[in-house]
């Protein structure tokens, strides 16, 4: 329009406004009682939280997925590009290993049984509660930083003491900082079993590690077979 009422041949310039600054979040504490809170109350702590400096980049909080009460727990990271979009752990590329590994031992994520199916198909034994050590997207996918470790991580505990998982597999080092409180390397930890508040915890290297160095798949395969095997021995207790 411009272009035509000053002649096709000149130069159109659009000036655009100043950029808008970034939107202030204010920065505030978590609601206190988080150790004591329901799936419910908990949920929505987590999407109003602004207790770190994450919250102001955040699409939406990725607070986890599954069964309630399923015998396994998987924690990872932090949320990356698609899970900030679709407010699901574990929904990228590594989310699509992850389920590769899960499927490859019988166990899924599914929060709710398939249409007809509550019996065994949707039994707490093959199902995997998903959760990460920080519930918002660090920017451009950096690490965790440590304040941002420590304001999330009563979120996670709670998570864990709802669900009461039987066994936990802590994928990457950041899992293993929190749970563990270990600054050893995944590589030293794996291989055996951990504890974590008396439950079963089992080390093993974080699906983005493994899409870079899939020459160590098969050492994180006998993670899992040992999260299997240390799974199945407790089901006999
Ligand atoms: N990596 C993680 O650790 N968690 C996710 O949810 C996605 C990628």
């Amino acid at each position: 329009m411009a272009g035509a009422l000053l002649g096709s041949d000149v130069p159109v310039q659009t000036i655009e406004p100043p950029m808008a600054p970034a939107p202030v979040v204010p920065r505030g504490d978590r609601p206190a009682g988080v150790e004591a809170m329901d799936w419910q109350t908990l949920r929505q702590a987590v999407a109003d939280c602004t207790a770190c400096k994450l919250c102001s980049g955040r699409r939406q909080t990725v607070f986890g997925v599954g069964h309630l009460r399923a015998h396994w727990m998987v924690v990872g990271e932090a949320p990356g590009e698609q899970e900030d979009i679709q407010g699901e752990p574990f929904v990228g590329k590594s989310g699509q290993l992850l389920d590769n590994m899960l499927r490859a031992l019988g166990l899924s994520r599914r929060e709710t049984p398939p249409p007809g199916g509550e019996g065994s198909a949707y039994d707490a034994a093959r199902q995997v509660y998903i959760a990460n050590t920080l519930k918002c997207r660090p920017p451009g996918n950096r690490n965790p930083e440590p304040d941002e470790l420590a304001q999330c991580e009563p979120f996670l505990i709670r998570q864990i003491a709802l669900v009461q998982p039987r066994i936990i597999l802590a994928m990457g080092r950041f899992a293993v900082q929190s749970l563990l409180r270990s600054n050893e390397p995944v590589g030293r930890l794996r291989g055996r079993v951990h504890r974590y508040q008396g439950v079963p915890l089992i080390v093993t290297y974080h699906p983005a590690y493994l899409l870079r160095n899939p020459e160590d798949k098969a050492r994180a395969w006998d993670d899992l077979c040992l999260a299997a095997e240390t799974a199945a021995g407790l089901a006999g207790d």
